[in-house]
């Protein structure tokens, strides 16, 4: 399996790393436009090989994409991130023709590559890649229910009081900080649900604070965060690598499912070595029902700006 990160700052890097230390990719290949810059991350990346006990190359190049050819995997995090205060949504202008270009010359030199978007505003840069492309619905993959879902875990486990390893918890919707619907109905520890241990108002807060997590973090960094997001990243890519059919939410292309048309949002799908193997159609309650609603409204409204 050979696989590109496109953009090499720190979530590029990120899922470089986590990818090479999970072991099960033969190939890893860093692209950013800065002179030297993927070369100098690779090269620091790969001489933690003896180390961490990995056997994936990891090889960086400046911009080169036919470095690139024959990706089976690719992932786009170049743009820019935002700064603290600033809305995912902010970044449009700038990140959409990076995306653009980006997805194009992916697929120049990588004609079957699975693409992953990472890039914000997440949703609509996955569906940006659809149209520059015209790729297979399955094939354009939008990391952002995945972290999203992590960072809901470590909420729970946080008000539980309990391992991470103990809760269950899924986030659909756009990755927005007023799109996320956390889906605490559906939440649990081992398989019993957080109703049974959390006062709604316990829930209420979990819910919040999972919503604005990237926020919270980018208030504390000053820029947005990058581990969690690049394991995020790593999971989906091994969950094509490995073809195990695991159950992440993505942005997915959807035509019809959950009732929306022409949209990439976030729900929950089957990831296997096609990449979005089914979109999988849960039943949600009606205030869940109605938060995708809003959150598919707020997605359209920045997918507007991209013909603007
Ligand atoms: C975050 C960015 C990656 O949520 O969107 O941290």
């Amino acid at each position: 399996m050979k696989v590109t990160v496109v953009g090499a700052g720190a979530v590029g890097a990120s899922c470089a790393e986590y990818i090479a230390i999970k072991d099960f990719a033969d190939e890893i290949v860093l692209v950013d436009i800065k002179e030297g810059f993927a070369e100098g991350k690779a090269m620091d990346l790969m001489q933690t090989a003896s180390l961490n006990g990995f056997d994936s190359t990891i090889t960086g190049t400046t911009n080169d994409y036919s470095k690139t050819a024959d990706s089976d995997v690719a992932v786009i995090t170049s743009g820019i991130p935002r700064k603290p205060g600033m809305t995912r949504e902010e970044l449009i202008g700038i990140n959409a023709g990076i995306v653009k270009t980006v997805s194009e010359n992916i697929i120049k030199h990588s004609p079957n590559a699975i693409i992953i978007v990472v890039s914000n505003p997440m949703d609509t840069m996955a569906y940006l890649a659809h149209k520059a492309t015209g790729l297979a619905k399955n094939r354009i993959i939008g990391m952002g229910g995945a972290l999203d879902s992590a960072r809901f875990k470590f909420r729970l486990a946080e008000a539980l009081k309990c391992p991470q390893s103990d809760v269950e918890g899924i986030v659909i919707g756009g990755h927005s900080d007023t799109g996320m619907v956390p889906l605490i109905s559906k939440a649990g520890r081992n398989s019993v649900a957080v109703s049974e241990f959390l006062s709604e108002e316990e829930q209420a807060k979990v819910v919040e604070a999972t919503k604005v997590g990237g926020a919270t973090l980018t208030k504390l960094l000053g820029t947005s965060a990058w581990y969690a997001p690049g394991a995020a990243v790593s999971e989906l890519v091994k969950a094509i690598a490995l073809d195990s059919k695991k159950m992440f939410p993505c942005s997915a292309l959807l035509e019809g499912e959950y009732g929306l048309s022409d949209i990439s949002l976030g729900v929950p799908c089957i990831l296997g070595k096609n990449g979005i193997e089914k979109i999988v159609e849960i039943s949600l309650t009606e205030a869940e029902k109605e938060n995708l609603v809003a959150s598919a409204k707020g997605v359209r409204a920045v997918n507007d700006l991209l013909e603007a």
